[in-house]
This record gives structure tokens, C-alpha cells and sequence, in this order.
């Protein structure tokens, strides 16, 4: 097999040839599903007459072919591996085609396949090739027409998207339904679901009147776990207006909920897909952590219906385009229905660990790459959350006004078109009349760009200059970087004031919160009446995604927590001064000193917890220490162990010295009230839990009682979750065993619950975990088959067990690439992803990156497909 190949950004051509309307009728068969396709086509008009016909297709067996009614022969057609291709076709033409596919093969969970006994689809980005010849590329748009043909008793339900026009009955028991989908779209769009389904419906009327049904689709057991995402859905509609005016745009919308699904979800016109884990809720099954994200998932792919389907990609080099855009809104819409702060804080934390890494290591890529093997490898943090990054910091650039007109503009002129990120961008330079052209190489640099701060006050003259510099380090294939355009925004809190001060900066007056724009290499910002000497805040809410250094000191942290008047910048300010502690415990580790505690994080953490605040998420979160992966992201070299160590040595610090206070908090956050997803609620329930995890940290006996009764009391899952995880790590298996037992009899039934069960056990601190996990593997509710499941037991497991995972035998690395070898076959795109802690070797000691690098080998010497291959490739680069 010779070496999967790249595709460029720089090689777009549009396609020779367009479809403007497609005709699909698909017979169900698990082993031998039939489908026909008339694709109506015509030359594309900036391309040359007399090209030939080439159209995608993996894995499909052809059965019949013609062109205008006209059976081709067999030297008029070719096909290979990658797809069909018709030597000589006309102007305009229709093209019919007949393949057989076998949906219950498929394991790659790409194209047609089946999830516990019902058909669904996943095209996106390139799975509908494996569903009929097609040219599957986001910029060919036709209008759909699906009849879909099942079994009557087997498959009641057949689904695709737009509306239904036509159903009936059938000889031998079958039964048919025909949909049509008027709105031009490409074929990562395309969906079919066919099962014995139940539904749940509602209705939502958009602001301009019409009335739109709303249908969650779910196995009849899971009826009960639909509230929760209706509700998000009609928020999502309702908030989708208000802020960008955009209506939904069919009578129908459906959500179906499938177990076996690769990703989160999927935006198909009117038929969205969604993994069971990602729609299903209720408070005994679900925790508030789970809820959130589904209402942010809900809202996300229902946000796509503008970002994304009316307005869609040229080609996936363009993919930040509407995932960036989406998951800002996304972003936006959660942090209007829940607690902003906490949102931003949520979403930067898991930012600075999980983005920072991977524009950190050899799959770092621009948020518009320019070049892929496997498409399947670029849906990313940097292509993600990156990307959301990079649009709300033009959102904040060009601001509230001009942002809204520039996506007007854009929704308008570009609806029904597959365009790109100059598009996008170019509608906010005209809406706003800023020269955005430095800004574009947040789109094409990749790599995280660094910025070395400080600052001087000058008494004398009631100044304070700020230097800042900045600078991105080389990543692979781009060693050298430009300046990047970087909004930097600001405050200076006066020390004797304990306020924040007004700013004047070179004679113009900016309030007392300020943007100021980093264009250059180095640059100098003189703020001139300044009347005390200031403490500064800096990338307020995290203006950019960068890494700021500045030489605080431990008392300017100490004061920037009490006093900073941007709440992200208080919680990020005690980070930093556990950081700072931490530090100084890890080198004591290492040099086999005796760790001692930093008496300030206890005075700082004191304050919080005796201090009046009406924000108790706030307050949580900055009770929260930084997490072992985020330490590790700030050490020049990875010590697992020391990381490990030092942590566990500031957590039981603090809970010695206020484990008072922790009980008080603890006590004083208890619910009596019904379950309700609510800010309020959750934020009580967080904190009480932070509160019971530093009592556990030393086995406090009352903690331990507490987290007993929690775990009992079998409230909801929230709490009972937190609490079989506390017990769970707890150096006692008297108190392990009998939790995870129960908790195991009591949910075998369910299966979304089954996978929290296996991530709690795997993240266990002790060191027999690797054991379990191969024990859990043989479980009867485990399968590798099923994403949930390898994530919730071997993901969790590599991504989150950092000392487990990393022991000296390197039995952890062999275990996981085993799981990635027989992945490789099964479902690549799971098995591609599931390599990421091995590919991260460089950061670890001599000894861990041979034996990682050895794993990475051994992978490499499989036959691979195209997503391991370049993963590999690039990891051992
Ligand atoms: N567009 C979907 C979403 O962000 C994700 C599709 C992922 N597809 C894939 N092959 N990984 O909502
Ligand atoms: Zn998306």
C-alpha cells in the first residue's frame, strides 16, 4: 500500500462539475443495503467543457450505471479505490447510479451504519463517499429528495432531512417515506435514521410567526431523559433571534439520540445526530456538568443551521470558519443562561491545558491549516476552541454594533454559498472599517504566541509604562512567525485604593478598563495620571489566547485576588499564585528537599472562604486548584510525579490548616430543594463539593462520613458522582469497594451511567489502577466498539491517570497503543485521536520518551489507515 497522500489548501479548483438536485431511495438491509442516486448535473461555469465526470466513492460495490437513461459500458467508467470515474459526459446530463453497502460492517461509524440495531448516518467530513458516488466536497450544494425503505415492524421510523412529502406501504412487510429538503446543501449534510424510535414533541413559534415542530427521537427507554434538551433547544432558538436575528428556516427539527457516535454531534439540515451522552439527561443519570453541556451542545448544532448549513465551507481547509464562529455563539449563549464568569473561567481553563498543548506539540496546526492527509484529524481544540477564540477577539475588536452588522452582512450575502474565512472577515473590515489584514494571521500562524510584560511606575511623574513583547515559537513546518495583531485588555489597580484606576494613555482618556492593541515585535504604552502606584491587570477575561508573563510577586498576586476588579483576573490571579507555590513544591520533590507551605496560599484561600460573596461558582472555581495537566503545561519538563506530589501537598496543606472552614462551607451549601440545573443550585453544589474534596484529601474522619451520606442520600448525580469518586480515591478500599459495587449493581441497566463508572475507577491514584483497567476491558459492558466506552475507560484512563499512565514500566503507553492497534481497524478516527498522550513525549524525561516513542513505533509498523498514519508520522517526525 503505498503512503497516504496530502491535500492542499493552495490546489482549490472548484469542481468540473455540480449537482443542482440529487434523488436517493435507499432499501434497508443490514448486510446489503441498496441505494440508488440520480444526480442531476452541469459543468461548473469556470471550468473547461469536456473534463471528465470524477466523483467519490469508498467501499461501495456498483451495480448499475447510466447516463441520460443510458446503461454505460464498461470501458466508458472507471473506478478505483478513491471513486468513479465517467470519461466523456455532456454539458448537462443525469447520472444514475446503484451500489450496495453493508451498514452493519461498518465500524468506522463514517457513512451508513448501525447503532444498537437502528440505521443512522455520520457524512461529515467525507463519510458520504461510503453511502453513493458522489462529489462529496462542501462546495457542490444541490437540493435533496430521499426515499427511505425498511422493514415496518424492525424500522417504523425512517428519517432524512427537510420534510416529509410522501409515505406508504410496501409488499413483503415493507413500508416507505419520502422526504424533501428544499434548501441547496452539500452532502456532509446528508442524514437518514431508520429504528424503532418514540418521540417527543414540542413546538416553538420563530419571531416572524410560523410555527416549527420540534421532535427528539430516543429508544423508548429513554423518554424520560428528553426535558432538558427540548427546553435548551427552544432557548437556543429563541436566543438565535435575538442575537443575530436568525430564524430557523423549516417546519421540522429533529434531534436523534444514537450510543455508537464518534464525536459530540452533528448539525444535518433538520435531522441532527447526537450521541446519547450528548442529548440524554436527567437528574439521577446526569450531573450538572453533564446538563451544561448538553444545553451548550444543543445550542451548537442548532446554531449551525446559519453558521455552517446556510452559509457553509468551500473546503475544510475552511472548517474554524463555522466551528470557530459556532462555538463562539455557543459560548455566548451559555454564558447568557448561566453564570458568565464562571463560563469564561470554565472555558479557558480547559483552553490554557488541552489548546496549549496541542498547539504545543507536533499536530500543532493554524486554525486554518494548509494542508491534511485525513480530514477526520483536523476537528480540533485549535480548529474549535481556537478558532472561538480568534472570532471573539475580533468581536471585541470591531465591538458589539459593528460585530452584529458584520454578521448580518454575512448571513445575507452569503447565504446558500460555500465560502471562506476572507468572506467572513472581510464582512467585519467593512462593518466596522478596520484594517484587519495584520489580524488574518491569527488564522494562518500556529503555535501559541507568548507575551514578556513588565512595567515601571514612575512617582516623580505619575507614570506607568508597559512594555510588553511578543514572540511565537517555531512550530512544525513554520519556523519562522510574524507579529500577530493582539488585544491586550487592561486595568491598573492602584495599591492604595485597592481600585482600579482611570487611564489615560498618550493624552486619550479609556476609562479604567481598556483594550490596548500589541501590533509590534516589542511596543511601549506610557499611561500618564497615574496616581498610585498600581498592580496591573492584565488580558482581562483573557483577551487573546496567549501566554502572559509578568513578574508578579506572591503579595501582588495576594492583592490582585482580593482587589482586581475583573472577576476572571481574581480567579486567574490565585492561580497564579498557586502556581507559583507549586512551583517551588515540585522543585523540592525533585531535589528531595522537605516541601513546606506557602503560608500566603493559605491566608489567600482563608480570605475567600471567610469573605461574603453572593457568587459562590465564582468562589468554587477559585477554590480549585490548577490541574495536574495544567501544571504540567507550564514546566519546561514534564515530572508526573512531582506534579503529583506537589499537589496533593497544597490540597492537604490547605485542608489542614481551614478544614473548618471547608466543613462550615460544606454545611452551609447543602440543598434541600428538588434537583434543578439552575445557576443557583449549581453553584452550591459545586462548592459544597470542592469543600468535601479537600476534607477527603486528608481523610478528615467527618469528610468521610459526609461523603458516606452523600453518596447515599442518592440525591442526584451530581453528588453522588462527586462523592464515589472521593471514595473512590481514597486510600481505603473498605470504602471504595462497597460504593462501586452498589453503584455498578444499581446502573448496570444504563449505559451512559456505565461509562461514568468506568472513568471514576480509572482515575484512581492507586497503583493496581492499570490492573482494573484491563480487568474492566473484559467487562460485559465495556466494548471497543463503542466511543463512549473506550473514552470513558481507556481515554480517561491516558488523558487523565497522569501518574498511572506514565509509569516507569511504560505498561501504561503499551496498553494504550495496544487499544490503538486494534482501534486502527475498527474505527480510525477514535483510534487517531486516542494517540494524543503519546504524542506528547517530547516533554517527558529521557526514559518515558523512549518508551513512548517505542509504543509510537510499534504503531507504525501496522499496515495504518490514513488517520493513525499521519498522527503517527507527524508524532515521530
Ligand atoms: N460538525 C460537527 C460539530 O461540530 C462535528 C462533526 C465531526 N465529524 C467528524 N468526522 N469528526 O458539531
Ligand atoms: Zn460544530
Amino acid at each position: 500500500m503505498s503512503d497516504p497522500q496530502a491535500t492542499h489548501l493552495s490546489d482549490y479548483r472548484p469542481p468540473a462539475y455540480r449537482v443542482t438536485r440529487t434523488e436517493l431511495t435507499f432499501d434497508l438491509d443490514p448486510a446489503a443495503t441498496r441505494v440508488k442516486a440520480r444526480l442531476h448535473l452541469e459543468r461548473h461555469p469556470e471550468r473547461d467543457a469536456g473534463l471528465p465526470l470524477t466523483l467519490h466513492g469508498e467501499q461501495l460495490s456498483l451495480k448499475a450505471i447510466a447516463l441520460d437513461g443510458e446503461p454505460l459500458e464498461a470501458d466508458e467508467y472507471e473506478i478505483d479505490a478513491a471513486g468513479l470515474t465517467v470519461h466523456r459526459v455532456p454539458e448537462r446530463f443525469h447520472l444514475d447510479t446503484e451500489v450496495e453497502i453493508a451498514p452493519e460492517a461498518n465500524t468506522a461509524l463514517e457513512g451508513l451504519y448501525q447503532s444498537n440495531g437502528m440505521y443512522c448516518t455520520q457524512c461529515e467530513a467525507e463519510g458520504f463517499r461510503r453511502i453513493t458516488y458522489y462529489p462529496d466536497r462542501p462546495d457542490v450544494m444541490a437540493t435533496f429528495s430521499t426515499t427511505v425503505i425498511g422493514d415496518a415492524e424492525r424500522e417504523p421510523v425512517l428519517l432524512s432531512n427537510g420534510n416529509p412529502v410522501e409515505r406508504g406501504a410496501l409488499p413483503n412487510g415493507r413500508h416507505f417515506v419520502t422526504w424533501e429538503d428544499p434548501h441547496p446543501k452539500p452532502s456532509y449534510l446528508f442524514a437518514l435514521v431508520a429504528g424503532d424510535l418514540e418521540k417527543v414533541e414540542d413546538s416553538f413559534t420563530t419571531m416572524s410567526g410560523r410555527e416549527v415542530t420540534l421532535q427528539i427521537w430516543v429508544e423508548e427507554e429513554n423518554l424520560g431523559k428528553t426535558e432538558h434538551a427540548m427546553a435548551s433547544l427552544k432557548r437556543a432558538m429563541a436566543w438565535d433571534e435575538q442575537a443575530y436575528g436568525r430564524e430557523y428556516d423549516l417546519d421540522l427539527f429533529m434531534i436523534v439520540a444514537v450510543n455508537d457516535f464518534n464525536m459530540g454531534a452533528m448539525e444535518n439540515k433538520g435531522l441532527n445526530i447526537f450521541n446519547s451522552a450528548a442529548v440524554l439527561t436527567h437528574p439521577h443519570t446526569a450531573t450538572d456538568a453533564a446538563f451544561q453541556r448538553v444545553e451548550s451542545i444543543v445550542a451548537h448544532e442548532y446554531f449551525h443551521n446559519w453558521s455552517g448549513n446556510r452559509v457553509t465551507c468551500r473546503d475544510w481547509f475552511q472548517l474554524s470558519l463555522k466551528e470557530g464562529f459556532t462555538v463562539f455563539r455557543d459560548q455566548c449563549f451559555s454564558a447568557d443562561t448561566n453564570s458568565p464568569a464562571v463560563k469564561r473561567i470554565e472555558d479557558v481553563s480547559f483552553f490554557r491545558t488541552a489548546q496549549f498543548a496541542e498547539d504545543d506539540g507536533p499536530t500543532a496546526h493554524p486554525v486554518r491549516p494548509d494542508h491534511y492527509i485525513e480530514i477526520g484529524n483536523f476537528y480540533t481544540l485549535t480548529i474549535y476552541e481556537k478558532g472561538a477564540e480568534v472570532v471573539r477577539m475580533l468581536a471585541n475588536l470591531v465591538g458589539e454594533a459593528a460585530f452584529r452588522a458584520g454578521s448580518d452582512r454575512y448571513f445575507e450575502r452569503f447565504d446558500g454559498q460555500a465560502v471562506t474565512i476572507e468572506d467572513f472577515v472581510g464582512c467585519m473590515a467593512e462593518a466596522s472599517g478596520l484594517d484587519l489584514t495584520q489580524f488574518m494571521r491569527w488564522y494562518d500562524q500556529a503555535g501559541t504566541p507568548e507575551i514578556d510584560a513588565h512595567g515601571e511606575y514612575d512617582y516623580a511623574n505619575a507614570e506607568y509604562r508597559l512594555i510588553l513583547r511578543q514572540r511565537t515559537p517555531a512550530t512544525p513546518g513554520q519556523p519562522d512567525k510574524q507579529p500577530l495583531h493582539i488585544p491586550v485588555r487592561l486595568g491598573l489597580v492602584g495599591t492604595k485604593s485597592g481600585r482600579d484606576l482611570p487611564l489615560t494613555l498618550e493624552g486619550e482618556t479609556l476609562g479604567s478598563d481598556a483594550v490596548i492593541h500589541l501590533r509590534e515585535a516589542e511596543q511601549e504604552f506610557l499611561f500618564t495620571d497615574v496616581s498610585e502606584a498600581p498592580v496591573p491587570s492584565l488580558l482581562r477575561g483573557f483577551s487573546a489566547p496567549v501566554k502572559l508573563r509578568f513578574p508578579y510577586g506572591r503579595e501582588d498576586l495576594a492583592f490582585l485576588l482580593a482587589h482586581d476588579g475583573d472577576g476572571f483576573n481574581r480567579w486567574d490571579a490565585g492561580q497564579r499564585l498557586a502556581m507559583l507555590a507549586l512551583d517551588d513544591l515540585i522543585a523540592a520533590h525533585r531535589n528531595g528537599v522537605e516541601k513546606v507551605m506557602d503560608t500566603r496560599v493559605i491566608e489567600a484561600f482563608r480570605g475567600l472562604l471567610t469573605a461574603e460573596t453572593d457568587d459562590r461558582a465564582v468562589l468554587a472555581e477559585m477554590l480549585t486548584l490548577p490541574s495536574e495537566a495544567y501544571i504540567a503545561e507550564q514546566q519546561p519538563l514534564v515530572d508526573v510525579d512531582a506534579i503529583h506530589a506537589a499537589r496533593t501537598f497544597v490540597k492537604q496543606g490547605l485542608a489542614t490548616a481551614l478544614r473548618d472552614d471547608f466543613l462550615r462551607v460544606y454545611r452551609e451549601n447543602r440543598l434541600d430543594e428538588p434537583y434543578a440545573p439552575t445557576p443557583a443550585q449549581i453553584a452550591r453544589r459545586s462548592l459544597k463539593n470542592v469543600a468535601l474534596s479537600y476534607l477527603m484529601a486528608i481523610e478528615d474522619e467527618e469528610g468521610i462520613e459526609l461523603a458516606r451520606q452523600q453518596f447515599e442520600a442518592d440525591h442526584n448525580m451530581t453528588d453522588v458522582r462527586h462523592a464515589l469518586t472521593l471514595l473512590t480515591h481514597s486510600s481505603r478500599d473498605e470504602l471504595s469497594e462497597p460504593a462501586l459495587r452498589a453503584f455498578g449493581e444499581k446502573w448496570a441497566h444504563d449505559t451512559l451511567v456505565m461509562d461514568q463508572w468506568f472513568a471514576i475507577q480509572v482515575t484512581r491514584p492507586q497503583p493496581d489502577v492499570l490492573d482494573r483497567v484491563k480487568f474492566l476491558m473484559a467487562h460485559p459492558a465495556f466494548s471497543l466498539k463503542n466511543p463512549n466506552k473506550v473514552r470513558a475507560l481507556i481515554g480517561t484512563f491516558a488523558g487523565q491517570n497522569r501518574v498511572n499512565f506514565h509509569r516507569l514500566d511504560g505498561e501504561g503507553y503499551r496498553l494504550l497503543a495496544d487499544v490503538v492497534i486494534e482501534l486502527n481497524r475498527l474505527n480510525p478516527e477514535i483510534a487517531a485521536r486516542l494517540i494524543t498522550p503519546l504524542t506528547r513525549w517530547a516533554r517527558f524525561d529521557e526514559q518515558r520518551q523512549a518508551l513512548m516513542k517505542a509504543e509510537l513505533e510499534r504503531i507504525r509498523a501496522e499496515e495504518l489507515s490514513p488517520n493513525v498514519y499521519e498522527v503517527v508520522e507527524k508524532a515521530l517526525a
